[in-house]
């Protein structure tokens, strides 16, 4: 009797340990967002190189080697400016295409569109050589 009781007042001070732990609930997967499949838009802030600034800025970056409004300084490149409209559409479609051989025009073609190329083509044909 006395090993009985013993034994009841040891499991009743053993108390909550005794009891069985609740389940814990399993912590929801982490969810990650999904990679976007497509590029994001263009943000609305960035300039569309066919308006009449965005054609200037476009020129613009062929100076450095063509001349200012592709009036030519004169030495080994060409200049651009009275260039036949169509001769340079041709010209630069030839350079993206790899048609015609190039040390940098194949690489530097590649960046424009052919609405790009067409506005260029105006632009440089209305410049005074
Ligand atoms: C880093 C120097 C450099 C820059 C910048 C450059 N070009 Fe050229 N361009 C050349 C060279 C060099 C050639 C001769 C072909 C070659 O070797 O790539 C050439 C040739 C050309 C030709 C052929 C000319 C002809 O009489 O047949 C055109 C058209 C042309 N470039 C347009 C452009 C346009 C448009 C830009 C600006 C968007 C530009 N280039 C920027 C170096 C340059």
């Amino acid at each position: 009797m006395r090993t009985t009781i013993a034994l009841l007042t040891s499991l009743l001070a053993a108390g909550p340990s005794l009891a069985q732990a609740p389940a814990v609930p399993a912590a929801p997967a982490p969810t990650v967002a999904p990679i976007a499949p497509t590029p994001p838009p263009t943000p609305a802030f960035a300039p569309s190189n066919l308006t009449p600034t965005g054609v200037r800025s476009m020129s613009a970056t062929c100076s450095s080697c063509h001349g200012t409004n592709g009036v030519s300084a004169g030495g080994a490149i060409a200049g651009l400016a009275g260039l036949n409209r169509d001769y340079f559409i041709i010209q630069m479609k030839s350079f993206k295409e790899g048609k015609r051989e190039a040390t940098l025009m194949h690489q530097i073609a590649k960046g424009y569109t052919d609405a790009e190329i067409a506005a260029m083509a105006d632009y440089f044909a209305a410049q005074k050589r």
